[in-house]
C-alpha cells in the first residue's frame, strides 16, 4: 500500500492542466468517490493495526497534496485568463468606421458666418435657379451686358422669360430687399454657376458670400471698417486692407479689396507676385437704381454691399492649388483639414 501511495504522490506532483475541463478530469480521477485516492481509503480498512497510524498519515498527506495541486492548477488557469483579458481593448468600436471631417469650404464659410455674425449680420438665402430680374435687371445690368451672354450664364429656358442658374449671390440682395424693410443687415452664402471651362483655376460652379447693409446714413467709411474687421479676424490682426476703384453695375462707387499678403507680410513673394497684396473681394455703395428697383427710397436710405468667393478665401488660408479638389470628394484631400476642426 505504501508503494501505491508513493507512486500516486509522484503522479499528482507531476500533473499539469491548461483548461478548467482538464482540472475537473483530474479531480474525478483522483478525488471523486470512485477515484484512486478513495480506492486507497477502502484498502486502508485491511491494513494491519500496527501500521494503521502511519498509513493513515500518509494517506492524509496524499489527499492534501491532491487538493493543493488542484487548487494550484485552478489558480494558474484563472490568472492566464485574466492576463488574456487585459490585452483586449474594450474601448474599440466593434465595427470600425472612418470618421468624416468638415469640408474646407464649410470650415471657411462657418468662420465667415461667425465674423459677420459678431457684427450683427444674419444669414439670408435664395434659390440657385433664378430669373433674369433677380440676377441681372434689378441689379442695374444693362440689357446688352456681356454677363447675360450664353458664354457666361447657364440658361435653363429663354421663354416666356429667362430662367438661369444664378451667376452670383447678389440675387439674394434683391430678394431680401423686396421682402424686408430697412434696416437690412445680411450675409448670403451659396453656390453660383458660370459657363467656364473647368481647370485648376476656374470651375463652372463655386461658392460666394454676399453682404448687404441698408439703413439711414450708411457710408463708405462704414463699409471700410466692416471689411477691415473681417480681414483681421480672418487673416490675423496685422492684416492691412486696400480699396481700389472698380466697377460693378449694382454699386456706385465700386471697389475691389486687397489684403496685405499674409504669406510674406506685404514684402512681396511668389504668392502675391511680388506686389505684397492679394485681391479678396468686390464691394461698393449700393447703386440708388438697385434700391429703387427693390422699392426702397434711395433718398432716405443708403447701403453698402460686398461679395467674395469662398474658394478664394479658402485658397488664401490653406493654399489649395487646384480648384477641382474642392468638388472631387477625395478623402485624402478632405483629411488634410482634420486638424482645422
Ligand atoms: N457679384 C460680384 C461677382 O460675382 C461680387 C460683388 C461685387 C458683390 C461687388 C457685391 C459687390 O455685392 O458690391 O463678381
Amino acid at each position: 500500500m505504501l508503494d501505491k501511495i508513493n507512486s500516486l504522490m509522484a503522479d499528482i506532483q507531476a500533473l499539469a492542466a491548461s483548461t478548467p475541463e482538464e482540472v475537473e478530469a483530474i479531480r474525478i480521477k483522483y478525488l471523486s468517490k470512485k477515484g484512486a485516492i478513495s480506492a486507497l481509503m477502502n484498502d486502508f480498512r485491511s491494513v494491519a493495526a500496527d501500521q494503521k497510524r502511519e498509513m493513515g498519515q500518509r494517506l492524509n498527506e496524499l489527499k492534501t497534496a491532491a487538493n493543493e495541486k488542484l487548487a494550484a492548477l485552478r489558480e494558474a488557469i484563472a490568472q492566464g485568463a485574466e492576463a488574456a483579458a487585459a490585452d483586449i481593448d474594450l474601448t474599440r468600436t466593434a465595427t470600425p468606421m472612418p470618421l468624416g471631417t468638415r469640408h474646407p469650404l464649410s470650415l471657411v464659410k462657418n468662420e465667415i458666418f461667425q465674423i459677420f455674425g459678431a457684427m450683427g449680420f444674419t444669414i439670408a438665402e435664395g434659390p440657385e435657379i433664378e430669373d433674369d430680374w433677380h440676377v441681372f435687371s434689378s441689379l442695374n445690368f444693362p440689357p446688352d451686358h456681356p454677363a447675360r451672354d450664353m458664354q457666361d450664364t447657364f440658361f435653363i429656358s429663354r421663354s416666356p422669360q429667362d430662367i438661369l442658374l444664378r451667376t452670383h449671390t447678389s440675387s439674394v440682395q434683391t430678394r431680401t430687399m423686396e421682402s424686408q424693410k430697412p434696416p437690412v443687415r445680411i450675409i448670403c452664402p451659396g453656390r453660383v454657376y458660370r459657363n467656364e471651362a473647368i481647370s485648376a483655376r476656374a470651375h463652372c460652379f463655386f461658392h460666394q458670400v454676399e453682404g448687404l447693409y441698408i439703413d439711414r446714413n450708411v457710408s463708405f467709411a462704414d463699409l471700410k471698417q466692416c471689411l477691415l474687421y473681417f480681414a483681421r479676424e480672418m487673416f490675423g490682426p496685422e492684416t492691412k486692407i486696400r480699396l481700389r476703384p472698380s466697377y460693378f453695375p449694382f454699386t456706385e462707387p465700386s471697389a475691389e479689396m486687397d489684403i496685405s499678403c499674409h504669406i510674406c507680410g506685404g514684402k512681396g513673394c511668389a504668392f502675391c507676385k511680388g506686389t505684397g497684396w492679394v485681391e479678396i473681394l468686390g464691394c461698393g455703395m449700393v447703386d440708388p437704381n438697385v434700391l429703387e428697383a427693390c422699392g426702397i427710397d434711395s433718398k432716405e436710405f443708403t447701403g453698402y454691399a460686398f461679395g467674395m468667393g469662398i474658394e478664394r478665401i479658402t485658397n488664401l488660408k490653406y493654399r489649395v492649388k487646384d480648384l477641382r479638389l474642392f468638388s472631387e470628394n477625395d478623402v485624402r484631400f478632405l483629411h488634410e483639414f482634420d486638424a482645422a476642426k
